[in-house]
C-alpha cells in the first residue's frame, strides 16, 4: 500500500510535538470519500486540539493529525458514496478526528460540495470550517434577518470575515470590532460600522442589537450584555453563557460547535463563486512548515485565513 506524508503528534504538547511522517494512508468507509488534499486551512481548534484542551479529542485519539478543512481531488469513493466521481475538485470539513494536513484525507462524502468555480485551491481551503461556523452563528443560531443588526466581535479573523460579508449580503447592519491595524480591512469587507477595540469602547458605538455574533469571550462578553435589545440574541463559538445573566438583560444566549453540512457548504460557494464572498489569505505555508503555520494563528491576530499548500 502507497505511503503518504502527514503531520501528526503521538502526544499533546506544543509546537514541538509535530512531525512529518510517511504512513499508510486508511481507506474510506462506505459513505466516506479519500480526497487527495491540496490544500488544507490552519483554524485555531488545531492548536487547542495540539495541546489537550479540546475536550472532543482525548488520549485515545492520538496519534492525531491536525487539519479540520481540506479543498483537494476525490481519489476513491466508498462503496455507497455516489455523490462525486473520481477527479472531482471538492472541499469540505474534515471530521473532529482530524486529517487535513496531510497528502491525502477522509471526508464524510455529505460534508462535501463541489470546489466553487473560479477560485484555486488554497482559497476554496479556507473556506468549509470558517464559512460554515459563520454561517450557522448567523443564521442557524442568531436566526438573523435581512434589516437586523448585529455586532461581530473578531471581525479580522477567519470566522469573523467571513460573517461580515454574509451578513451583508443577506441585507443586515453591521457593526464589528477589529484591531486597529484592521479596521480598512473590515471597511473593505462591506461592515457598516468599524470600532477599532484598542482605541475606541464598543458600547459607545452600539445599542438596540438583534444579534451580538461572539469570536472573542471574556470582558467582551460581558460588555455585550446591555447593547441588545429585548428578545435579541448572544451566539458564540467559545465558552457556553450564562442563561441567568441572558434572563436578567431579557435576551437570549447560545453556543454552539460547527457542524459539517455539504448541501450548506454549496449555498456558500455558489456565493462565492459569483464574486459576492471573497476568502482573504493572510498567507500560505508548505506542508512542512506546519508548526510555523499553526504558530501563525495561536498568536491570536490572524486576518482572514492561513493555508497550507500540500500536493
Ligand atoms: N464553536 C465552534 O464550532 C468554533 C468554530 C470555529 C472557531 N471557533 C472559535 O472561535 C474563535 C474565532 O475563530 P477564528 O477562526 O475567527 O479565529 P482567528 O482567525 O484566530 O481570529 C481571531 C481574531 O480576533 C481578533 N481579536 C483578538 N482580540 C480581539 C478583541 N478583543 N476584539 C475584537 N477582535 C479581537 C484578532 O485580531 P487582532 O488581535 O488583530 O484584533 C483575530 O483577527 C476561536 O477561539 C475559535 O477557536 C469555534
Amino acid at each position: 500500500m502507497n505511503k503518504i506524508r502527514k503531520v501528526r503528534f503521538h502526544s499533546f504538547g506544543d509546537r514541538g510535538v509535530l512531525q512529518e511522517e510517511r504512513i499508510e494512508q486508511s481507506q474510506p468507509d462506505a459513505g466516506q470519500v479519500l480526497v487527495a488534499v491540496r490544500t488544507a486551512s490552519v483554524n485555531p481548534v488545531d492548536y487547542k486540539i495540539r495541546s489537550g484542551k479540546y475536550p472532543a479529542v482525548q488520549q485515545d485519539r492520538l496519534p492525531y493529525t491536525p487539519g479540520r478543512d481540506v479543498s483537494g481531488v476525490v481519489e476513491r469513493c466508498g462503496a455507497q458514496a455516489n455523490k462525486f466521481k473520481v477527479g472531482d475538485e471538492v472541499f469540505g470539513i474534515v471530521p473532529v478526528y482530524g486529517g487535513g494536513y496531510a497528502e491525502q484525507a477522509v471526508l464524510d462524502e455529505r460534508a462535501l460540495a463541489a470546489k466553487p468555480a473560479g477560485i484555486d485551491h488554497v482559497h476554496a481551503a479556507a473556506i468549509p470550517l470558517a464559512a460554515q461556523t459563520a454561517w450557522q452563528g448567523l443564521f442557524r443560531h442568531g436566526g438573523l434577518k435581512h434589516g437586523q443588526t448585529v455586532l461581530i466581535h473578531g471581525g479580522s479573523g477567519g470566522v469573523g470575515h467571513f460573517a461580515i460579508q454574509f451578513a451583508k449580503v443577506f441585507g443586515a447592519r453591521v457593526l464589528t470590532t477589529v484591531s486597529t491595524d484592521n479596521v480598512a480591512f473590515a471597511q473593505s469587507l462591506g461592515a457598516d460600522v468599524v470600532i477599532d477595540y484598542k482605541k475606541q469602547r464598543f458600547e459607545a458605538h452600539a445599542s438596540e442589537l438583534d444579534v451580538v455574533f461572539d469570536l472573542i469571550d471574556g470582558d467582551t462578553r460581558e460588555r455585550s450584555w446591555q447593547l441588545l435589545k429585548k428578545g435579541g440574541i448572544l451566539v458564540s463559538t467559545l465558552t457556553e453563557p450564562a442563561q441567568d445573566k441572558a434572563r436578567s438583560f431579557g435576551v437570549h444566549a447560545t453556543r454552539y460547535t460547527v457542524e459539517a453540512d455539504g448541501a450548506e457548504l454549496a449555498e456558500i460557494a455558489r456565493l462565492v463563486g459569483a464574486g459576492k464572498v471573497k476568502p482573504h489569505i493572510q498567507r500560505t505555508f508548505p506542508l512542512q512548515a506546519a508548526a510555523d503555520a499553526m504558530t501563525s494563528v495561536e498568536q491570536g491576530h490572524s486576518v482572514g485565513k492561513v493555508v497550507l499548500t500540500v500536493g
